[in-house]
């Protein structure tokens, strides 16, 4: 389904009440909440509001744990671009998560490395029971994660070659495109698609184009986003720019 709000802030501040019913409702339980997260712009509302619900309505992060969908690669955790500096500057330093409870892909890995880490993300994520909600954006591409063009509907954690238009999306962050690096470890499509509940976000004009297509386009791995067409725990969270190409 798709749902579209009159703008940005509304939209992210009834996708956080969202996220903090299903914590509260685990906390009743006595059990933990598995997240999935994104980085980026999309969802930096949703974390502002998670924030001040925790610092005005004591909403406590204690029983959540947190996978991220991906990390560039390679890439150090403290560096400036890093998406665990994101994640940091936008939600875990303002909330009481235990620092035990978050994962996010290791950009430090020598390559001989990766693919054992990768399984053992999959494999971590198992062990919990999978993921309760899973938070997207999307890229230009059609990518969900960093799963470009090309990617098996069943795909699992691997390292993969971003997109030059990606590339070229992020290379204010880092000053140039040259300096972006060319790879990522991302979840992939089919580790994503265990999740319970996936709620996928996308704002302003510059999304209208590419959520037309993972709408309504003919589902193919040229638009790896059109593979949630498949699924019915989807919802699209759009405000009106972004809903603007649907018919
Ligand atoms: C980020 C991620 C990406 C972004 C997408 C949109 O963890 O996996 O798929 O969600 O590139 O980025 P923004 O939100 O910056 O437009």
């Amino acid at each position: 389904p798709v749902t579209v709000f009159d703008n940005e802030k509304e939209a992210s501040k009834s996708v956080a009440k969202r996220i903090s019913a299903l914590i509260i409702k685990k906390q009743e339980q006595g059990v933990s909440a598995i997240l999935g997260l994104a980085t980026g712009a999309s969802p930096v509302e949703v974390y502002k509001e998670l924030v001040r619900m925790h610092k005005e309505e004591g909403l406590s992060f204690k029983n959540v744990i947190t996978f991220n969908l991906d990390e560039y690669y390679p890439m150090q955790p403290t560096a400036a671009q890093s998406y665990v500096t994101f994640m940091e500057e936008n939600l875990f330093n303002h909330i009481d998560i235990p620092k035990e409870n978050i994962h996010i892909p290791d950009g430090t890995l020598p390559k001989e490395d990766i693919a054992a880490f990768c399984l053992d993300y999959e494999n971590k994520i198992e062990e919990l029971g999978g993921l309760d909600l899973q938070i997207l954006g999307i890229g230009r591409t059609g990518h969900i994660g960093f799963n470009e063009p090309g990617s098996a509907p069943n795909s699992g954690t691997r390292l993969v070659t971003l997109d030059d238009l990606t590339r070229r999306d992020a290379s204010r962050d880092f000053g140039g495109k040259e300096n972006v690096p060319t790879k990522a470890i991302t979840m992939g499509i089919g580790t994503i698609f265990k999740a319970r509940e996936i709620i996928l976000l996308a704002w302003s004009k510059k999304k209208a184009s590419i959520i037309k297509k993972a709408v309504e386009g003919e589902i193919s791995g040229s638009v790896p986003a059109t593979y949630l067409q498949h699924s019915d725990q989807v919802e699209f969270i759009l405000d009106t720019d972004a809903a603007s190409e649907l018919t």
